[in-house]
């Protein structure tokens, strides 16, 4: 089966734990896309929810599948949060996200969430965070370059995320985003508390302590994952 697969057979398991009348947070990416997709079947088929997206992207997709959206102006809470991830942590279930941009909107939503689910295929886990991918951090466009230089006081190498044609990547929050290449990160909670003290930093992909499962499919089935 390909990973394509696996996203969808995590997001399937996963989109089976919305119960009726709860708040949901939506992630963004190819599994959270699946999720969406699994919960709109799963509305039309009556299941009562309401759901925040964390990007326009989902939020387009769900509009479209007829799925009702709320705002934190409603809701202070979100009861069950699915989101997809760039690396998951074994034992930790620490994490980086973001290589889909979104990472400021997932951040804000997941840090309302009594449960923040990940749903991925199993090639995403790692022993340290940091092993496969580069750590994405939002960062304001004034004065990228100085924020930049800050960061690289921390150990890491810090590119502007562009676009094919060249243009900088611009987040739905109007920001940049700095693909940083840190060396293995063995203390996540320190480095995230370093990069978020710079100013000019406005979230970064770092996410520790949040999730609180993981669904995990690949060769092996699928895993579900507690801390
Ligand atoms: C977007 C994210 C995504 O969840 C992450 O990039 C995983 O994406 P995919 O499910 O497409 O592999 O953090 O900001």
């Amino acid at each position: 089966m390909s990973a394509s697969e696996y996203k969808r057979q995590a997001a399937e398991f996963a989109a089976e734990m919305v119960e009726d009348g709860m708040v949901v947070g939506l992630g963004t990416g190819s599994t959270a896309a699946f999720v969406v997709e699994a919960l709109g079947r799963r509305h039309k088929e009556g299941l009562r929810f309401v759901a925040i997206p964390t990007s326009v992207a989902t939020e387009k997709q769900a509009l479209g599948l007829g799925i009702h959206l709320t705002t934190f102006g409603e809701h202070a809470r979100v009861n069950l949060t699915i989101d997809g991830a760039d690396e998951i942590q074994r034992g930790t279930l620490n994490l980086i996200k973001g290589l889909g941009g979104a990472l400021l909107r997932e951040k804000i939503v997941a840090a309302s969430s009594d449960r923040l689910v990940i749903v991925a295929d199993d090639t995403k886990l790692v022993d340290h965070l940091g092993m496969k991918t580069l750590l994405p951090v939002e960062v304001t466009s004034f004065g990228w370059e100085a924020t930049a230089r800050q960061i690289e006081r921390l150990g890491g190498q810090a590119s502007p995320r562009r676009n094919r044609d060249g243009a900088f990547f611009v987040s739905d929050g109007g920001n940049l985003i700095l693909d940083c290449r840190f060396p293995v990160i063995s203390d996540a909670k320190r480095l995230e508390q370093e990069i978020r003290s710079i100013v000019g930093v406005v979230e970064s992909g770092l996410f520790v302590g949040m999730a609180t499962d993981a669904i995990v499919a690949g060769g092996e089935g699928i895993a579900h994952l507690t801390v």
